[in-house]
C-alpha cells in the first residue's frame, strides 16, 4: 500500500536510449551488421517508461514492437543513429547506449549490385564510424552516460577500462555473449566503486533492476 505512495524512480525525467544492430550497406541488396536482436534495449527502454520517464529510443533494425508509451525512431546505419541521438540529445537526463553500433562503414559502397560477373572478388574499403557514446560524454553538459559492452573474453578487465576510455561513470557488461537473441542475460556493472553482478534473469527483469541502479546513481 506504501509502495502505492512512493513516486517512480525516474518520474520527471528525459531518457535517450539507442537499440538494436547498425546495417552498413554494401551494395542495394548487401550489407554488414552486427549481432543485436535488440530485445536487451528495448527491455530497458520499457523499464524506464514503467519507472515513470519519458523516453526516447532510437533503434537500429529490429523486428520487435515499440514499447507501450515510447517514442521511437528508426534508423539504419551508425551515421544516422549519431545524426539522430544529437539532435535529440539535449536536455535529456540520461543516455543509455545499448546498440551494437558497427564500428566501420564500407566506404566504396556501389550504388549497383555487385555481380558474379568473373572479374574477381569484391574488394571492400572500410571508414570508421563515429562513436555516438564518446560524442554523447564528451558535450558540454551531457546526461548521465551509461555503455554497455559485448566482449568475448576478459569482461572485468576490459569492461572497467573501458569505463575509462568512454569517460562514462556507469558500464554494464554482458556476462553471457551469447546471449544474442535470447530472452535472458547476466549483467555486471562497472562503476567509479568497483563492480557488481546482476544475475541470471529474464532481460525484462535484467532492465528493471538495471534502471533502479541507475536511478539510484543520479
Ligand atoms: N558505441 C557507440 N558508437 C559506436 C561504437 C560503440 O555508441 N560507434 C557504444 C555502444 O552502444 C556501447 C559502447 O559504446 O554502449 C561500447 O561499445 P563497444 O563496441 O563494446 O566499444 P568500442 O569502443 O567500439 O570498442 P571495441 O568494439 O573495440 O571493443
Ligand atoms: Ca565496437
Amino acid at each position: 500500500v506504501i509502495a502505492a505512495f512512493q513516486p517512480k524512480a525516474l518520474a520527471g525525467k528525459r531518457v535517450l536510449i539507442t537499440a538494436g544492430p547498425t546495417f552498413e550497406p554494401i551494395d542495394p541488396v548487401r550489407g554488414i551488421t552486427n549481432r543485436s536482436s535488440g530485445k536487451m534495449g528495448y527491455a530497458v527502454a520499457c523499464a524506464a517508461r514503467e519507472a515513470g520517464a519519458e523516453v526516447h529510443l532510437v533503434s537500429g533494425p529490429t523486428a520487435l514492437a515499440t514499447p507501450y508509451g515510447v517514442m521511437r525512431y528508426d534508423v539504419t546505419t551508425a551515421v544516422q543513429m549519431h545524426e539522430m541521438v544529437m539532435s535529440l540529445v539535449s536536455g535529456q537526463d540520461i543516455f543509455i547506449a545499448v546498440a551494437a553500433v558497427a564500428d566501420w562503414r564500407v566506404a566504396n559502397a556501389s550504388n549497383q549490385k555487385l555481380k558474379k560477373d568473373g572479374s574477381g572478388m569484391p574488394v571492400l574499403e572500410f571508414d570508421e564510424n563515429p562513436d555516438i557514446l564518446a560524442s554523447v560524454a564528451q558535450l558540454d553538459h551531457p546526461p548521465y552516460c551509461v555503455g554497455f559492452a559485448a566482449e568475448s573474453e576478459n569482461l572485468l578487465q576490459y569492461g572497467e577500462e573501458k569505463r575509462l576510455r568512454k569517460e562514462i561513470p556507469l558500464l554494464v557488461g554482458n556476462i553471457g555473449h551469447e546471449t544474442f537473441g535470447l530472452d535472458e542475460n547476466e549483467l555486471v556493472l562497472f562503476d567509479e566503486k568497483g563492480n557488481t553482478r546482476l544475475p541470471r534473469a529474464d532481460k525484462q527483469a535484467l532492465a528493471r533492476e538495471l534502471i533502479q541502479a541507475i536511478a539510484k546513481r543520479i
